[in-house]
């Protein structure tokens, strides 16, 4: 028998269509959205499929094995605790929720179902270039890494301005976007962050209705010694992009637009190699595949519980240090 999917939210839920058709043993029988018209434009896309406007009508469906929430991000923690209730595994869009209690309550919850799977959509991982760079580091031919860093350049302020995101009581930049780089940074070093210093501003969203800091960098210290960096800017002038550089005593790896550039020398007679494998070269669906995977062959994920619950632990960090203008140690969740 196939495992059954729902998915709640329909916007870049929408792309978790295909992620699950990718899999033979998975078919999507629901979706649901809030607005009536994406709901009815679902109805005559998807014939056959259950099409609701109430998240609960999936969440609670005894028929559905597998949940995707995509909903806004305050929604997320609500959904996943009920859906755990009902016995479903999770993949929800990040972030994962919004504060640290509910992540500590989320991992409580899975404990009590050790059956359960539950992974987040932490995409930068299956960028091609980026699967390049990380089979580099892992053979060794970067040397030993001393510093990386990487830049979540949004170039969408509109997005908070304008949409739902600045209308929640709570949202953040870290949680909505740093925390791509942040699991990124993590995944490709395959070293935890321990340690984290941050300042932030709204200069670009100051006298709209985002009230919370638009630009954030923040200073890592990693668990071995290795730092580095982070920003998120939801305001710079430039089209979306991940700034991303990685400094290892052999070989540095910068990120651009067109092509990564590897030094193997700091002689500036000698070219750097052109890295061409696509950037970002993603389909938001792409981690799917994989997930069902781990629920059908009961194997972990790509992105495991442990990845999601430690990129989210970083955030909470840096959100904890943007108040305090101080060093904070991560508390691994
Ligand atoms: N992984 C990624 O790279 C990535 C990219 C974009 C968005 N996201 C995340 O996906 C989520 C959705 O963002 P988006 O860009 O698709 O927004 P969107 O506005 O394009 O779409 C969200 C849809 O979800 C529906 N919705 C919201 N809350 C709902 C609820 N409680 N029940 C039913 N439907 C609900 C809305 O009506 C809307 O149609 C957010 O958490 C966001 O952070 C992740």
């Amino acid at each position: 028998m196939k495992l059954k999917a729902g998915i709640i939210g329909l916007g870049v839920g929408e792309a978790h269509i295909q992620g699950y058709g990718s899999h033979p043993g998975c078919e999507v029988t629901a979706l649901c959205d809030l607005s009536r018209e994406k709901a009815s434009r679902a109805a005559e896309m998807y014939p056959g499929m259950k099409i609701t406007d109430r998240a609960d009508e999936i969440l609670e469906d005894p028929e559905i094995d597998v949940v995707s929430i995509a909903s806004y991000d305050d929604c997320h923690y609500e959904q996943i605790v009920k859906a755990i209730d009902h016995g479903k595994h999770v993949f929800v869009e990040k972030p994962l929720c919004l504060h640290e209690d509910q992540a500590v309550h989320i991992r409580e919850l899975l404990s009590e179902k050790t059956k359960l799977k539950m992974s987040s959509n932490l995409i930068l991982r299956k960028c091609p270039r980026f699967q390049l760079l990380k089979k580099m580091i892992t053979s060794g031919e970067m040397g030993e890494l001393f510093y990386a860093e990487g830049d979540y350049n949004y170039g969408r302020l509109h997005k908070i301005t304008e949409g739902w995101r600045g209308k929640l009581d709570f949202y953040s930049v870290v949680h909505g976007g740093g925390v791509h780089i942040i699991d990124l940074l993590m995944y490709l070093t395959g070293k935890r962050i321990s340690e984290v210093m941050a300042y932030g501003n709204n200069i670009s969203s100051r006298g709209t209705q985002f009230r919370y800091d638009d630009m954030v960098t923040c200073i890592l210290k990693f668990e071995d010694g290795m730092t580095g960096k982070m920003s998120v800017n939801f305001g710079c002038v430039r089209p979306h992009f991940h700034g991303l550089s990685i400094y290892g005593k052999k070989e540095t790896f910068i990120n651009g637009d067109e092509y990564g550039l590897l030094y193997e020398s700091s002689d500036p007679g000698i070219e750097p190699r052109k890295i061409s494998e696509e950037y970002p070269g993603v389909h938001k669906g792409d981690l799917i595949r994989d997930f069902v995977e781990s629920i059908v062959s009961n194997t972990k994920s790509e992105v495991s519980k442990d990845d999601v619950f430690g990129a989210m632990s970083v955030c909470f960090a840096i959100e904890e240090a943007l108040g305090k203008a101080e060093p904070v140690r991560v508390k691994y969740i």
